[in-house]
């Protein structure tokens, strides 16, 4: 229940230690501290909104990271990326945390982002015409790499619980397969935006289904790391009947390093030859300091990450419960990973619930029109943030709600 413990609700602004640590202890970083930061997430908007908009964290940095990148630039390692540490530390990672064996360097390319991975993945597979088969509502930019290298989009939509529907994607596979033999479904595996986190059944089936109409897929994992208690990740090509799949990974969500980077770009046995005919400008285009920082993430990063998702399940936790007692109108399905909420405001009877709360609660949130067929009606809410932080919010949305009535 919230407020949180023994009656106490925490308030931005004047916020006192514990509530900027929640009740796990972990570091968020303070308002002032945030505020002080150049990034896309607090610089959009002025200092009157809260954003718990783009999948920014709030996270002060993991201290394996930044002492990784201090030894870098002490040593002024600043060249052209070269090695395997990155991908070695993910195969590392994967083997712990799910038990996966990564394939060996042949079979991973380092790209400079997960969105340029997905890119160079859609142009080894097909070409213009080709069409994408994408689970909307799903991550706006999936509709923007299909338009660049001119892919028409299908769409498969996702079920009302925001999972992958079979119905849908046998539908959406089989017009895509007939519009060309090349065709490629993309997934976002944990999904972004429900957080809702494929389990192997429901991934095996997508694999049967993609395999039977001759799809390829490409499995966006960024959000890999991030899945609470509750829920298992399932790496894609850890599946049987994946072996012509590629798959895009990176530390750049879990430990929050959109700013570094680098991601990889991982080959099933079937499409290794293929990682070859990418230009090693690719590889280049990955920064070297980002590598290494997102190696440290990987390699030894883990306990970190722990407390991290302790606090993010604090959240989820007063999320729902703020939701259910202060916010009528709106529905909120708990996510199973990420750190995105997906509020669904249709009963609220707003024309665009982002742009409302933005004006009138002074919070900005990702409109849930931007995700594409489903999104309409809903928003985004980004809960990386102190519990002082997400509370405030929560407070200035259900204030400008009770105005409205
Ligand atoms: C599903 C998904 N893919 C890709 C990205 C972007 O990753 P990158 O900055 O590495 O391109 C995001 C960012 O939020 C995302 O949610």
């Amino acid at each position: 229940m919230w407020p949180v413990e023994g009656g106490r609700t925490p308030r931005a602004g004047a916020g006192t230690e514990w509530e900027y640590r929640g009740v796990n202890g972990f570091a968020w970083a303070t308002l002032d501290q945030l505020r002080s930061r150049t990034s896309l997430k607090w610089r959009r908007y002025g200092e009157a909104v809260l954003p718990l908009w783009v999948a920014e964290m709030d996270a002060l940095l993991a201290p394996v990271v930044r002492e990784a990148l201090e030894d870098v630039l002490a040593r002024g390692d600043t060249g052209y990326p070269w090695g395997a540490g990155y991908a070695e530390a993910y195969r590392g990672f994967a083997r712990e945390r799910w038990g996966w064996d990564v394939a060996g360097p042949p079979a991973v390319a380092l790209v400079p982002d997960v969105m340029h991975g997905v890119a160079e993945a859609l142009a080894l597979l097909g070409g213009p015409g080709d069409p994408v088969v994408v689970t909307p509502p799903v991550y706006p930019p999936f509709f923007a790499v299909a338009a660049r290298a001119g892919r028409p989009v299908v769409e498969a939509p996702l079920d009302p619980r925001g999972r992958l529907d079979p119905g849908s994607l046998a539908s959406a596979l089989a017009r895509a397969a007939a519009a060309s033999p090349r065709a490629t479904l993309l997934l976002s595996n944990p999904h972004n935006p429900t957080g809702t986190v494929p389990t192997g059944d429901e991934l095996t089936r997508v694999a049967a289904l993609a395999r039977a109409h001759g799809v390829a897929v490409i499995s966006d994992e960024i959000h890999s790391p991030l899945v609470l208690a509750g829920a298992r990740f399932t790496p894609y090509l850890s599946l049987e009947g994946t072996e012509d799949a590629l798959a895009v990974v990176s530390a750049s969500k879990g430990w929050n390093l959109a700013g570094l980077k680098a991601a990889l770009l991982i080959a099933g046995p079937a499409r290794v030859p293929d990682l070859a005919r990418i230009p090693e400008s690719v590889a280049h285009g990955a920064g070297h300091v980002a590598a290494i920082a997102h190696g440290a993430a990987f390699a030894a990063g883990g306990p970190w990450l722990d407390e991290l998702l302790g606090a993010l399940e604090e959240n989820r936790r007063l999320l729902g419960a703020f939701v259910g007692e202060r916010l009528p109108g709106v529905n909120y399905r708990a996510p199973q990973g990420t750190y995105l909420a997906w509020l669904d405001c249709a009963g609220l009877g707003l024309a665009d619930p982002a742009g409302f709360f933005l004006e009138a609660a002074g919070v900005a949130l990702s409109p849930g029109a931007d995700f594409g067929t489903g999104g309409s009606g809903a928003v985004r809410l980004n809960f990386a943030t102190s519990p002082a932080i997400l509370i405030e919010a929560l407070e200035r949305m259900a204030g400008a709600l009770a105005r409205r009535r």
